[in-house]
């Protein structure tokens, strides 16, 4: 199959061609092409700049940028068909760019290499998902602190080791995770530090010769500053590694609030019931309500993480500079992308459309011993050591439990037998409603420091 015309734009020191499945294994263009907008707003700062700089006269570097911008214009109509003895997005516009206007877009490439600018068309790719990611976790935050408003007084059982612990707010449970999506969203926004920085002008590894202005491409791309090493510019991916590791921690967040809805929706549970539009059936089961987009969630976690661990090992050990090792780096980056921007919405939106069924879930602290702390509280608060009043009603649960009944249900004087600090207002205390409004300290799940928390929360989202 090997033949000795090559026409590649690399092709000048070669005498033969690659064989199609040898060529296609090198090629990215399958993927790269999702930052096809974003390399072509890269050669138009590029190439401004070298007409504004006289690197290139000033009617090429006009018939250049028009001819970009035309190629924009289909690209974004979808007219635009990439090849893959073309390799990549990189060599796959100068191709049209040279079918368009001739031998004079071979000047674009002037004082550029592919390796600093696949790196910035990454920055760039990275930089408007980043702002996308983080308008939609201020939605799905904003959905939750809704929720919690609406929830401040419905009571729920607190779980340790998914044991009935404590009674508390349903509202104080879904802003634990406000504050969860709250420490993603500052990371994310964090990530936005790094993916800032413009490689451009590094050119294959040393810079170049030619009297570049990487102020000018930085200003004109709208980045915040350029890198200030040209091996550095070229072989960094930290900015991408910090969104997989980001995002990583963001799934395993998402993972874990969607096994709770899991959970909640299960027979067991009756919690919550989700919204017909964010439910599957079964295909035998005629009964069957599933709540599959929460499964596929938590499922989808699997993918990030591996993206995350696959692009480490890919950076692991790698030498400077540019190895073609780094073509790797992109399909787990719009991967994870992908995948967080669809999860973070959908979780919003099955969040929004459920039913809590509130009544059920205070009901199912009722018929437990929740409420055993409220006993110890109360005698420690009236000078028993906390230790014997832990021993006391630790002794009174097992004998309820022997009885068959709860700490509301033991008779007075068995409690005046118990303790003579026990007076008629233990009833109250035991109450779930009474438990949860008393634990009033701060972020604790009363329902004063729930009403702050949601207070502060609207506040930030403003
Ligand atoms: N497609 C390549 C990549 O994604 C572009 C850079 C190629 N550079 C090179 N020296 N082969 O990494």
């Amino acid at each position: 199959m090997a033949n000795n015309e090559n026409h590649k734009l690399w092709g000048g020191r070669f005498e033969a061609s690659l064989e199609k499945w040898v060529e296609e294994f090198g090629a990215s263009i399958t993927f790269d092409q999702k930052m096809a907008e974003f390399d072509l707003k890269g050669s138009i700062a590029h190439v401004t700049m070298l007409g504004q700089t006289g690197i290139i006269p000033k009617e090429d570097a006009q018939a250049i940028k028009a001819g970009l911008e035309e190629l924009l214009e289909e690209y974004k109509a979808g007219q635009l068909e990439f090849d893959v003895s073309n390799e990549d997005i990189h060599m796959n516009m100068e191709s049209l760019l040279t079918a368009k206007i001739g031998p004079v877009a071979g000047k674009l490439h002037t004082a550029r290499s592919r390796n600093d600018q696949v790196a910035t068309d990454m920055h760039l790719y990275l930089k408007a998902k980043l702002a996308e990611v983080i308008e939609k976790l201020a939605n799905l935050r904003s959905v939750l602190v809704k929720l919690a408003e609406e929830h401040t007084y419905t009571i729920m059982p607190g779980y340790t080791h998914l044991q009935h612990a404590q009674p508390i707010s349903f509202g104080h449970h879904l802003m634990a995770y406000y504050n969860m999506f709250t420490r993603d969203s500052e990371r994310f926004e964090f990530n936005v530090k790094h993916a800032d920085i413009s490689p451009l002008g590094a050119a294959a590894l040393a810079g170049t010769t030619f009297p570049i202005d990487r102020e000018l491409t930085t200003e004109l791309m709208g980045f915040a500053k350029p890198y200030s090493n040209s091996l550095d510019a070229v072989s960094d991916r930290d900015f991408i590694l910090e969104f997989l590791s980001n995002s990583s921690i963001l799934m395993m967040h998402m993972s874990r609030i969607c096994e709770e809805i899991i959970n909640w929706c299960s027979n067991e549970f009756k919690f919550v019931t989700l919204s017909d539009t964010f439910s599957t059936g079964s295909s035998i089961m005629p009964q069957k309500k599933n709540p599959d987009m929460a499964e596929l969630i938590r499922g989808k976690s699997g993918r990030v993480y591996g993206n995350l661990i696959g692009l480490l090992t890919v950076m692991k050990s790698l030498p400077l500079a540019y190895n073609k090792d780094l073509q790797e780096d992109k399909e787990g980056m719009f991967d994870t992308a992908e995948t967080i921007t669809v999860a973070i919405d959908i979780l919003a939106g099955m969040l929004e459309t459920m039913t809590v069924n509130d009544a059920h879930m205070a009901e199912s602290t009722e018929k437990d011993f929740s409420n055993a702390t409220e006993l110890a509280d109360y005698l420690a608060a009236k000078g028993l050591p906390f230790r014997e009043a832990h021993e006391i009603v630790g002794k009174l649960v097992l004998e309820c439990t022997k009885a068959g009944y709860y700490l509301q249900d033991v008779p007075f004087e068995r409690y005046q037998e118990i303790s003579n600090l026990i007076e008629e207002d233990i009833y109250v205390t035991l109450q779930s409603k009474t438990a949860v409004e008393r634990r009033n300290s701060l972020g604790g799940t009363g329902f004063d420091q729930v009403k702050w928390q949601v207070a502060q929360a609207k506040q930030d989202l403003t």
